[in-house]
């Protein structure tokens, strides 16, 4: 399907059809699509947990009332966790990956060495400033981004999630041990035939493109 039509019909979810479950290959086709997402410095400062099935219910407890329904009725559940803090050990393991993975095509003057000094030069810039916290927030969004995008173009419906207690769910999957923080979820399933939210019945709205770009 072209790019803007998947954009035009894709649309949160917020009723799912319990019975049907995205099949192992679908997700995993997905979750390739999350991994080569891109992040500022290749850092990819991210984790993600997938849930489904009885492992649901160890989130349950995070949901508030107005997404219960649809978490409990959609068939996975991906939650996206930044670093936070970033170790100079994480930096030091993105230029190993890349090392192995072919990219310093000039050992001479490119090495996982150099690399680490250009990484950290650039994550404490955004640290300085925001925080790491923040800065590998970001890079997560972008993630979230893919998987909506992905899900669509295998026929998946989704529904990103952003109201859920995060504390919570931290302190549920112990993940401060882990330096992870919590940053958002993803429903991914199959909308039942009585969805609120389908495009027929609540058109897609946003702005204008003359309302929201300048062209300069
Ligand atoms: C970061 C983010 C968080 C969101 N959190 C929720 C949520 O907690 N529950 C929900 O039902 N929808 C949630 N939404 C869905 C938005 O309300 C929806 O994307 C927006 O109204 C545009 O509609 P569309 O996605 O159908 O095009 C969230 C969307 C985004 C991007």
């Amino acid at each position: 399907m072209d790019f803007l039509q998947l954009m035009q019909q894709r649309y949160t979810t917020k009723y799912y059809d319990p019975d049907k479950k995205v099949p192992e290959e679908t997700m995993q086709k997905i979750l390739e699509c999350i991994r080569l997402t891109p992040s500022a410095v290749n850092m990819q400062p991210w984790h993600f947990f997938l849930l489904s099935g009885n492992s649901k219910q160890k989130l349950v407890s995070v949901i508030p009332d107005f997404n219960v329904q649809r978490y409990q009725s959609c068939s996975h559940v991906l939650l996206i966790a930044a670093k936070n803090p970033l170790n100079d050990e994480d930096i030091r393991a993105v230029c190993s990956n890349e090392d192995e993975c072919g990219r310093f095509t000039n050992p001479e003057k490119e090495n996982a060495a150099n690399a680490f000094k250009g990484k950290k030069h650039f994550a404490d810039l955004h640290w300085r400033t925001d925080g790491y916290g923040s800065w590998c927030g970001k890079q997560c969004y972008i993630a979230l981004g893919s998987a909506l995008y992905a899900a669509a173009a295998y026929g998946v419906d989704s529904t990103p999630v952003e109201g859920f207690n995060a504390a919570l769910t931290d302190e549920l999957l112990d993940l401060r041990s882990l330096n992870l923080q919590s940053q958002v979820l993803v429903l991914f399933g199959y909308r039942s035939a009585q969805d609120s939210n389908t495009l027929d019945k609540r058109p897609k709205a946003r702005f204008a493109l003359k309302d929201i770009l300048t062209v300069l």
